[in-house]
Protein backbone atom coordinates (compact mmCIF):
# COMPACT_ATOMS: atom_id res chain seq x y z
CA UNK A 1 0.00 0.00 0.00
CA UNK A 2 2.92 2.38 1.12
CA UNK A 3 4.22 1.51 -2.65
CA UNK A 4 1.46 2.39 -4.73
CA UNK A 5 0.84 5.33 -2.60
CA UNK A 6 4.30 7.07 -1.91
CA UNK A 7 3.87 9.47 -4.96
CA UNK A 8 0.11 10.21 -3.91
CA UNK A 9 -2.44 8.49 -1.66
CA UNK A 10 -4.97 8.77 -4.26
CA UNK A 11 -4.17 5.60 -5.86
CA UNK A 12 -3.79 3.46 -2.58
CA UNK A 13 -8.01 3.82 -3.16
CA UNK A 14 -9.97 1.15 -5.05
CA UNK A 15 -13.45 0.99 -6.23
CA UNK A 16 -15.00 0.05 -2.88
CA UNK A 17 -13.49 2.89 -1.35
CA UNK A 18 -16.39 4.48 -2.35
CA UNK A 19 -18.58 2.39 -0.91
CA UNK A 20 -16.92 1.01 2.24
CA UNK A 21 -18.15 2.59 5.66
CA UNK A 22 -15.16 1.90 7.13
CA UNK A 23 -11.43 0.90 6.04
CA UNK A 24 -9.18 -0.25 8.24
CA UNK A 25 -4.80 -0.55 7.65
CA UNK A 26 -2.77 -2.45 10.24
CA UNK A 27 1.06 -2.76 9.88
CA UNK A 28 3.26 -2.86 12.97
CA UNK A 29 3.51 0.49 14.75
CA UNK A 30 0.21 1.52 12.77
CA UNK A 31 -3.52 1.47 12.94
CA UNK A 32 -5.15 3.47 10.89
CA UNK A 33 -8.77 4.10 10.10
CA UNK A 34 -10.36 5.29 7.35
CA UNK A 35 -14.10 6.93 8.54
CA UNK A 36 -16.86 7.38 6.07
CA UNK A 37 -19.86 6.91 7.63
CA UNK A 38 -21.72 10.20 9.00
CA UNK A 39 -22.52 9.61 11.82
CA UNK A 40 -18.90 8.60 13.26
CA UNK A 41 -17.10 11.36 10.97
CA UNK A 42 -19.24 14.27 13.03
CA UNK A 43 -17.96 12.52 15.93
CA UNK A 44 -14.56 12.72 15.03
CA UNK A 45 -14.90 16.20 13.77
CA UNK A 46 -16.66 17.88 16.71
CA UNK A 47 -15.21 16.07 18.97
CA UNK A 48 -11.59 17.61 17.79
CA UNK A 49 -10.70 19.79 20.58
CA UNK A 50 -10.95 16.72 22.93
CA UNK A 51 -11.00 13.22 21.96
CA UNK A 52 -10.14 13.30 18.28
CA UNK A 53 -7.20 15.92 18.36
CA UNK A 54 -4.92 16.62 15.41
CA UNK A 55 -2.52 14.17 14.16
CA UNK A 56 1.13 15.01 14.85
CA UNK A 57 1.78 13.64 11.29
CA UNK A 58 0.92 16.36 9.53
CA UNK A 59 2.49 18.58 12.12
CA UNK A 60 5.90 16.70 11.66
CA UNK A 61 6.34 17.57 8.52
CA UNK A 62 5.05 21.57 8.68
CA UNK A 63 6.71 22.22 11.70
CA UNK A 64 9.75 23.41 10.62
CA UNK A 65 7.34 26.30 8.53
CA UNK A 66 4.68 27.05 10.41
CA UNK A 67 5.95 26.35 14.41
CA UNK A 68 3.20 26.48 16.86
CA UNK A 69 0.76 27.57 14.37
CA UNK A 70 -2.92 27.35 14.66
CA UNK A 71 -2.92 24.73 12.11
CA UNK A 72 -1.11 22.33 14.13
CA UNK A 73 -1.37 23.14 18.01
CA UNK A 74 -4.15 20.91 20.07
CA UNK A 75 -6.01 21.52 23.30
CA UNK A 76 -5.36 24.92 25.20
CA UNK A 77 -2.76 26.16 23.10
CA UNK A 78 -5.37 25.79 19.66
CA UNK A 79 -8.21 27.32 21.95
CA UNK A 80 -6.07 30.43 22.96
CA UNK A 81 -5.21 31.25 19.19
CA UNK A 82 -8.31 30.40 17.79
CA UNK A 83 -9.95 32.89 19.96
CA UNK A 84 -7.72 35.25 19.43
CA UNK A 85 -7.70 35.25 15.27
CA UNK A 86 -11.53 34.53 14.79
CA UNK A 87 -12.29 38.71 14.85
CA UNK A 88 -9.29 39.15 12.07
CA UNK A 89 -12.01 36.46 9.56
CA UNK A 90 -15.06 37.85 11.29
CA UNK A 91 -18.17 38.59 8.76
CA UNK A 92 -17.05 42.76 8.89
CA UNK A 93 -13.75 41.67 7.44
CA UNK A 94 -14.54 40.14 4.07
CA UNK A 95 -15.76 43.42 3.21
CA UNK A 96 -12.30 44.69 4.04
CA UNK A 97 -10.58 42.18 2.13
CA UNK A 98 -12.52 42.87 -0.88
CA UNK A 99 -10.60 45.94 -2.06
CA UNK A 100 -7.15 43.95 -1.56
CA UNK A 101 -9.17 40.90 -3.58
CA UNK A 102 -10.28 42.77 -6.70
CA UNK A 103 -7.20 44.68 -6.96
CA UNK A 104 -5.09 41.37 -7.78
CA UNK A 105 -7.46 40.23 -9.83
CA UNK A 106 -7.34 43.13 -11.58
CA UNK A 107 -3.09 42.42 -11.58
CA UNK A 108 -4.19 38.87 -12.97
CA UNK A 109 -6.22 40.38 -15.64
CA UNK A 110 -3.18 42.61 -16.87
CA UNK A 111 -1.04 39.71 -16.94
CA UNK A 112 -3.74 38.04 -18.95
CA UNK A 113 -4.24 40.64 -21.70
CA UNK A 114 -0.46 40.43 -22.08
CA UNK A 115 -0.95 37.04 -23.98
CA UNK A 116 -2.42 36.91 -27.37
CA UNK A 117 -5.80 36.62 -27.70
CA UNK A 118 -5.52 32.82 -28.05
CA UNK A 119 -3.49 30.64 -26.06
CA UNK A 120 -2.39 27.84 -24.62
CA UNK A 121 -1.76 28.03 -20.40
CA UNK A 122 -0.94 26.01 -17.58
CA UNK A 123 -4.35 27.35 -15.70
CA UNK A 124 -2.43 26.23 -12.28
CA UNK A 125 0.07 28.38 -12.50
CA UNK A 126 -2.20 31.36 -12.56
CA UNK A 127 -4.66 30.19 -10.29
CA UNK A 128 -1.71 29.91 -7.65
CA UNK A 129 -0.02 33.55 -8.53
CA UNK A 130 -3.55 35.05 -7.97
CA UNK A 131 -4.52 33.62 -4.78
CA UNK A 132 -0.69 34.17 -3.63
CA UNK A 133 -1.27 37.64 -4.28
CA UNK A 134 -4.69 38.13 -2.82
CA UNK A 135 -3.95 36.71 0.59
CA UNK A 136 -0.23 38.86 0.39
CA UNK A 137 -2.23 41.80 0.05
CA UNK A 138 -4.53 40.73 2.87
CA UNK A 139 -2.18 40.30 5.28
CA UNK A 140 0.05 42.88 4.44
CA UNK A 141 -1.20 45.59 1.87
CA UNK A 142 0.96 45.43 -0.41
CA UNK A 143 0.90 43.26 -3.53
CA UNK A 144 3.43 40.46 -3.84
CA UNK A 145 5.77 42.00 -6.21
CA UNK A 146 9.26 42.92 -5.38
CA UNK A 147 12.44 40.49 -5.31
CA UNK A 148 11.95 39.35 -1.62
CA UNK A 149 7.80 38.46 -2.43
CA UNK A 150 8.85 36.22 -5.18
CA UNK A 151 11.46 34.57 -3.08
CA UNK A 152 8.81 33.72 -0.44
CA UNK A 153 6.51 32.55 -3.32
CA UNK A 154 9.26 29.94 -5.07
CA UNK A 155 10.44 28.75 -1.17
CA UNK A 156 6.84 27.92 -0.92
CA UNK A 157 6.88 26.15 -3.84
CA UNK A 158 9.89 23.96 -2.74
CA UNK A 159 8.60 23.63 0.45
CA UNK A 160 4.97 22.33 -0.74
CA UNK A 161 6.74 20.10 -3.28
CA UNK A 162 8.87 18.25 -0.54
CA UNK A 163 5.96 17.98 2.08
CA UNK A 164 4.41 14.63 1.05
CA UNK A 165 7.74 12.95 0.67
CA UNK A 166 8.33 13.40 4.08
CA UNK A 167 4.36 13.00 5.46
CA UNK A 168 4.20 9.51 3.99
CA UNK A 169 6.71 7.74 5.07
CA UNK A 170 5.42 8.99 8.52
CA UNK A 171 2.06 8.08 8.03
CA UNK A 172 3.00 4.47 7.19
CA UNK A 173 5.31 4.36 10.00
CA UNK A 174 8.63 4.03 7.51
CA UNK A 175 10.07 6.98 8.16
CA UNK A 176 13.72 5.64 7.67
CA UNK A 177 12.58 5.75 4.18
CA UNK A 178 12.25 9.69 3.83
CA UNK A 179 15.41 10.89 2.27
CA UNK A 180 17.78 13.40 4.82
CA UNK A 181 18.43 15.58 1.54
CA UNK A 182 14.76 15.94 1.10
CA UNK A 183 14.67 16.80 4.59
CA UNK A 184 17.37 19.33 4.58
CA UNK A 185 15.80 21.18 1.52
CA UNK A 186 12.80 21.12 2.96
CA UNK A 187 14.42 22.64 6.33
CA UNK A 188 16.72 25.02 3.86
CA UNK A 189 13.05 26.70 2.26
CA UNK A 190 11.03 27.15 5.67
CA UNK A 191 14.06 28.82 7.29
CA UNK A 192 14.02 31.03 3.78
CA UNK A 193 10.14 31.61 4.17
CA UNK A 194 10.53 32.23 7.75
CA UNK A 195 13.13 35.04 7.31
CA UNK A 196 11.85 36.95 4.91
CA UNK A 197 8.22 37.00 6.44
CA UNK A 198 10.16 38.21 9.37
CA UNK A 199 11.69 41.16 7.46
CA UNK A 200 8.36 41.95 6.55
CA UNK A 201 6.86 41.42 9.80
CA UNK A 202 9.53 43.01 11.75
CA UNK A 203 9.26 46.84 11.01
CA UNK A 204 5.17 46.96 11.44
CA UNK A 205 5.66 45.40 15.27
CA UNK A 206 8.42 47.86 15.82
CA UNK A 207 6.03 50.24 14.39
CA UNK A 208 2.94 48.80 16.46
CA UNK A 209 4.59 48.53 19.86
CA UNK A 210 6.15 52.49 19.49
CA UNK A 211 2.90 53.10 19.45
CA UNK A 212 2.02 54.14 15.89
CA UNK A 213 -1.36 52.56 15.73
CA UNK A 214 -2.30 54.55 12.45
CA UNK A 215 -1.02 51.36 9.88
CA UNK A 216 -3.59 50.05 7.73
CA UNK A 217 -6.10 47.88 9.18
CA UNK A 218 -5.18 44.35 7.30
CA UNK A 219 -4.73 40.58 8.98
CA UNK A 220 -1.44 41.77 10.24
CA UNK A 221 -2.60 44.33 12.34
CA UNK A 222 -5.49 42.54 13.74
CA UNK A 223 -3.16 39.48 14.64
CA UNK A 224 -0.87 42.24 16.62
CA UNK A 225 -4.27 43.81 18.71
CA UNK A 226 -5.47 40.11 19.26
CA UNK A 227 -4.88 39.68 23.08
CA UNK A 228 -5.43 36.43 25.17
CA UNK A 229 -8.70 36.96 26.88
CA UNK A 230 -7.56 35.51 29.90
CA UNK A 231 -4.02 37.04 30.94
CA UNK A 232 -3.90 40.30 28.34
CA UNK A 233 -0.87 39.25 26.66
CA UNK A 234 -0.80 39.52 22.52
CA UNK A 235 1.11 36.97 20.39
CA UNK A 236 4.89 37.03 20.98
CA UNK A 237 6.96 37.94 17.28
CA UNK A 238 8.14 34.48 17.18
CA UNK A 239 4.11 33.32 17.38
CA UNK A 240 3.39 35.61 15.07
CA UNK A 241 5.47 34.75 12.26
CA UNK A 242 4.38 31.20 13.15
CA UNK A 243 0.89 32.69 12.11
CA UNK A 244 1.33 34.52 8.98
CA UNK A 245 3.16 31.47 7.70
CA UNK A 246 0.34 29.34 8.23
CA UNK A 247 -1.76 31.44 6.94
CA UNK A 248 0.30 32.20 3.65
CA UNK A 249 0.08 28.12 3.17
CA UNK A 250 -3.85 27.66 4.07
CA UNK A 251 -4.98 30.88 2.67
CA UNK A 252 -3.72 30.81 -1.03
CA UNK A 253 -2.89 26.67 -1.74
CA UNK A 254 -6.59 25.51 -1.09
CA UNK A 255 -7.90 28.28 -2.95
CA UNK A 256 -5.46 27.56 -5.87
CA UNK A 257 -5.96 23.83 -6.05
CA UNK A 258 -9.74 24.13 -6.25
CA UNK A 259 -9.82 27.03 -8.81
CA UNK A 260 -7.58 24.93 -10.75
CA UNK A 261 -9.88 22.36 -11.12
CA UNK A 262 -13.24 24.86 -11.31
CA UNK A 263 -11.34 26.04 -14.49
CA UNK A 264 -10.96 22.50 -15.99
CA UNK A 265 -14.46 21.31 -15.01
CA UNK A 266 -15.63 24.11 -17.06
CA UNK A 267 -13.54 24.26 -19.90
CA UNK A 268 -15.87 20.63 -20.37
CA UNK A 269 -18.67 22.56 -20.24
CA UNK A 270 -19.38 25.34 -22.55
CA UNK A 271 -23.17 25.19 -21.51
CA UNK A 272 -22.17 26.31 -18.09
CA UNK A 273 -19.82 28.68 -18.74
CA UNK A 274 -22.32 30.52 -20.93
CA UNK A 275 -24.72 30.64 -18.51
CA UNK A 276 -22.06 31.59 -15.48
CA UNK A 277 -21.41 34.82 -18.60
CA UNK A 278 -24.80 36.01 -18.50
CA UNK A 279 -25.30 35.68 -15.08
CA UNK A 280 -21.83 37.77 -14.85
CA UNK A 281 -22.46 40.10 -17.59
CA UNK A 282 -26.00 41.53 -16.10
CA UNK A 283 -23.92 42.96 -13.01
CA UNK A 284 -22.14 45.61 -15.75
CA UNK A 285 -18.61 46.65 -15.62
CA UNK A 286 -17.13 43.71 -13.62
CA UNK A 287 -13.97 45.60 -12.98
CA UNK A 288 -16.02 47.64 -10.24
CA UNK A 289 -17.98 44.62 -8.44
CA UNK A 290 -18.55 45.01 -4.61
CA UNK A 291 -18.69 42.45 -2.03
CA UNK A 292 -22.72 42.69 -2.04
CA UNK A 293 -22.82 41.88 -5.72
CA UNK A 294 -21.39 39.07 -5.42
CA UNK A 295 -24.54 37.63 -3.63
CA UNK A 296 -26.01 37.36 -7.55
CA UNK A 297 -24.08 35.00 -8.51
CA UNK A 298 -25.57 31.86 -7.80
CA UNK A 299 -23.82 29.60 -10.43
CA UNK A 300 -20.84 30.85 -10.56
CA UNK A 301 -20.25 30.21 -6.56
CA UNK A 302 -22.38 26.30 -7.06
CA UNK A 303 -19.84 25.79 -9.99
CA UNK A 304 -17.12 26.34 -6.90
CA UNK A 305 -19.42 24.59 -4.42
CA UNK A 306 -19.13 21.59 -6.85
CA UNK A 307 -15.57 21.32 -7.34
CA UNK A 308 -15.05 21.42 -3.59
CA UNK A 309 -17.23 18.37 -3.58
CA UNK A 310 -15.28 16.59 -6.52
CA UNK A 311 -12.19 17.79 -5.99
CA UNK A 312 -11.83 18.84 -2.28
CA UNK A 313 -8.40 20.67 -1.73
CA UNK A 314 -8.06 18.62 1.39
CA UNK A 315 -8.59 15.73 0.44
CA UNK A 316 -7.80 13.63 3.78
CA UNK A 317 -7.84 15.09 7.43
CA UNK A 318 -6.29 13.10 9.56
CA UNK A 319 -6.66 13.00 13.76
CA UNK A 320 -5.21 10.88 16.44
CA UNK A 321 -7.99 9.36 19.26
CA UNK A 322 -6.33 10.07 22.61
CA UNK A 323 -8.02 7.15 23.83
CA UNK A 324 -9.67 3.52 23.38
CA UNK A 325 -13.16 3.97 22.20
CA UNK A 326 -15.70 2.44 19.94
CA UNK A 327 -15.83 4.40 16.93
CA UNK A 328 -18.40 3.20 13.59
CA UNK A 329 -18.75 -0.40 15.27
CA UNK A 330 -15.64 -0.69 16.20
CA UNK A 331 -13.19 -0.73 19.20
CA UNK A 332 -10.40 1.56 18.25
CA UNK A 333 -7.22 1.85 20.77
CA UNK A 334 -5.74 5.03 22.33
CA UNK A 335 -3.03 6.44 19.59
CA UNK A 336 -4.41 5.22 16.45
CA UNK A 337 -4.79 7.47 13.84
CA UNK A 338 -8.32 8.26 12.31
CA UNK A 339 -8.93 9.79 8.97
CA UNK A 340 -12.01 11.63 7.51
CA UNK A 341 -11.64 11.61 3.35
CA UNK A 342 -13.76 14.41 2.27
CA UNK A 343 -12.20 12.76 -1.12
CA UNK A 344 -14.24 9.51 -0.41
CA UNK A 345 -17.35 11.06 1.36
CA UNK A 346 -17.76 13.36 -1.16
CA UNK A 347 -18.19 11.08 -4.15
CA UNK A 348 -19.24 8.13 -2.00
CA UNK A 349 -21.93 6.08 -3.99
CA UNK A 350 -24.83 5.68 -0.97
CA UNK A 351 -24.99 9.11 -0.13
CA UNK A 352 -25.03 10.85 -3.15
CA UNK A 353 -26.50 10.73 -6.87
CA UNK A 354 -24.05 10.15 -9.76
CA UNK A 355 -21.15 11.04 -7.68
CA UNK A 356 -18.81 11.61 -10.14
CA UNK A 357 -20.25 13.86 -12.62
CA UNK A 358 -20.06 17.56 -12.21
CA UNK A 359 -23.65 19.21 -11.69
CA UNK A 360 -22.91 22.83 -10.11
CA UNK A 361 -27.06 22.64 -10.18
CA UNK A 362 -27.22 19.55 -7.71
CA UNK A 363 -27.01 22.93 -5.08
CA UNK A 364 -30.60 24.25 -6.06
CA UNK A 365 -32.42 20.89 -5.82
CA UNK A 366 -34.05 20.38 -2.21
CA UNK A 367 -33.07 16.23 -2.86
CA UNK A 368 -29.80 17.13 -2.67
CA UNK A 369 -29.96 18.93 1.15
CA UNK A 370 -29.31 15.42 2.84
CA UNK A 371 -26.13 14.49 0.79
CA UNK A 372 -24.67 18.28 1.94
CA UNK A 373 -26.04 17.64 5.62
CA UNK A 374 -24.28 14.16 5.85
CA UNK A 375 -21.70 14.15 3.07
CA UNK A 376 -20.27 17.31 2.28
CA UNK A 377 -17.15 18.89 4.25
CA UNK A 378 -14.50 20.74 1.93
CA UNK A 379 -13.86 22.86 4.74
CA UNK A 380 -14.07 20.40 7.76
CA UNK A 381 -15.95 20.48 10.43
CA UNK A 382 -16.76 21.12 14.17
CA UNK A 383 -15.22 23.88 15.92
CA UNK A 384 -11.76 23.40 13.89
CA UNK A 385 -13.75 24.39 10.74
CA UNK A 386 -11.83 25.96 8.30
CA UNK A 387 -11.19 30.14 9.45
CA UNK A 388 -11.38 31.12 5.91
CA UNK A 389 -14.33 29.26 4.32
CA UNK A 390 -16.55 32.55 3.71
CA UNK A 391 -13.18 34.48 2.65
CA UNK A 392 -12.67 31.88 -0.07
CA UNK A 393 -15.52 31.65 -1.08
CA UNK A 394 -15.91 35.30 -2.27
CA UNK A 395 -12.11 35.40 -3.77
CA UNK A 396 -12.69 32.21 -5.58
CA UNK A 397 -16.75 33.87 -7.14
CA UNK A 398 -14.75 37.23 -7.83
CA UNK A 399 -12.09 35.22 -9.77
CA UNK A 400 -14.54 32.42 -11.85
CA UNK A 401 -16.65 35.73 -12.68
CA UNK A 402 -14.12 37.89 -14.00
CA UNK A 403 -12.16 35.36 -15.52
CA UNK A 404 -15.61 34.04 -17.51
CA UNK A 405 -16.54 37.22 -18.33
CA UNK A 406 -13.82 38.14 -20.41
CA UNK A 407 -11.83 35.07 -21.52
CA UNK A 408 -13.78 31.27 -23.10
CA UNK A 409 -12.04 28.57 -21.55
CA UNK A 410 -11.45 25.20 -23.85
CA UNK A 411 -9.61 21.50 -22.45
CA UNK A 412 -6.52 20.98 -24.58
CA UNK A 413 -7.17 18.30 -26.86
CA UNK A 414 -5.23 14.99 -25.60
CA UNK A 415 -4.53 16.45 -22.53
CA UNK A 416 -5.61 14.96 -19.39
CA UNK A 417 -4.74 15.95 -15.71
CA UNK A 418 -4.08 13.36 -13.41
CA UNK A 419 -5.18 14.05 -10.01
CA UNK A 420 -2.76 13.64 -7.04
CA UNK A 421 -3.12 13.62 -3.50
CA UNK A 422 -0.07 16.07 -2.65
CA UNK A 423 -0.34 18.65 0.14
CA UNK A 424 -3.33 19.69 -1.16
CA UNK A 425 -5.29 17.72 -4.00
CA UNK A 426 -2.93 18.69 -7.36
CA UNK A 427 -2.48 17.78 -11.20
CA UNK A 428 0.43 15.45 -11.50
CA UNK A 429 0.95 17.22 -15.17
CA UNK A 430 -0.52 20.77 -14.74
CA UNK A 431 -3.52 21.49 -16.19
CA UNK A 432 -3.45 23.22 -19.57
CA UNK A 433 -6.18 25.22 -21.22
CA UNK A 434 -6.72 27.51 -24.48
CA UNK A 435 -7.78 30.63 -22.97
CA UNK A 436 -9.57 32.71 -25.92
CA UNK A 437 -10.45 36.32 -25.39
CA UNK A 438 -14.21 37.44 -26.11
CA UNK A 439 -13.24 40.52 -27.82
C1 LIG B 1 -11.08 26.49 -1.01
C2 LIG B 1 -10.30 26.91 -0.07
C3 LIG B 1 -10.11 26.25 1.28
C4 LIG B 1 -10.39 24.98 1.68
C5 LIG B 1 -11.01 23.86 0.87
C6 LIG B 1 -9.99 24.88 3.07
C7 LIG B 1 -10.12 23.73 3.84
C8 LIG B 1 -9.80 23.66 5.18
C9 LIG B 1 -10.02 22.50 6.00
C10 LIG B 1 -10.63 21.18 5.53
C11 LIG B 1 -9.62 22.80 7.25
C12 LIG B 1 -9.74 21.92 8.49
C13 LIG B 1 -8.57 20.97 8.60
C14 LIG B 1 -8.77 20.03 9.78
O1 LIG B 1 -9.82 19.96 10.38
O2 LIG B 1 -7.79 19.33 10.06
C15 LIG B 1 -9.09 24.16 7.22
C16 LIG B 1 -8.56 24.80 8.30
C17 LIG B 1 -8.08 26.09 8.26
N1 LIG B 1 -8.15 26.96 7.19
FE1 LIG B 1 -8.89 26.57 5.36
N2 LIG B 1 -9.48 26.07 3.47
C18 LIG B 1 -9.54 26.95 2.41
C19 LIG B 1 -9.15 28.27 2.39
C20 LIG B 1 -8.64 28.94 3.47
C21 LIG B 1 -8.30 30.34 3.46
C22 LIG B 1 -8.46 31.27 2.26
C23 LIG B 1 -7.81 30.63 4.71
C24 LIG B 1 -7.32 31.92 5.25
C25 LIG B 1 -7.48 33.09 4.69
C26 LIG B 1 -7.86 29.41 5.50
C27 LIG B 1 -7.46 29.30 6.81
C28 LIG B 1 -7.58 28.16 7.57
C29 LIG B 1 -7.14 28.06 8.95
C30 LIG B 1 -6.47 29.17 9.76
C31 LIG B 1 -7.45 26.77 9.39
C32 LIG B 1 -7.16 26.16 10.76
C33 LIG B 1 -8.36 26.27 11.67
C34 LIG B 1 -8.15 25.59 13.01
O3 LIG B 1 -7.47 24.57 13.08
O4 LIG B 1 -8.73 26.09 13.98
N3 LIG B 1 -8.38 28.41 4.72
N4 LIG B 1 -9.24 24.67 5.94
Amino acid sequence: MFFSARHSWLDALYERSYRMRMGEVHLPGLALYMVNQPDAVTLVMEDSGTRFPKSPLLGEALKPLLGESIFTTNGAQWRRQRAMMDPAFALARLQVAFPPMQAAVNAMMDRLQQLPKSSEHDIEVEMTHVTADIIFRTIFSCPMEGDDARRIFAAFARFQALAPRLMLPALFGVRWLVWPWDIWRSHRAAREIRHLLEKLIQPRHTAYREGLYNQPHDILQSFMEARDEQTGLAFSFEELVDQVAMLFLAGHETSASALTWACHLIAHRKDIQERMLAETTQLGNTATLQAPDLKSLVLTRNVFRETLRLFPPVGFIARQSDRSCPLGGKQIDAGATVVVAPWLIQRHRKYWQSPDSFDPDRFDQPETRQSLRQAYLPFGMGPRVCLGAAFALQEATLILARLVRDYELTPVPDHTPIPVGRLTIRSANGVRLILERRY
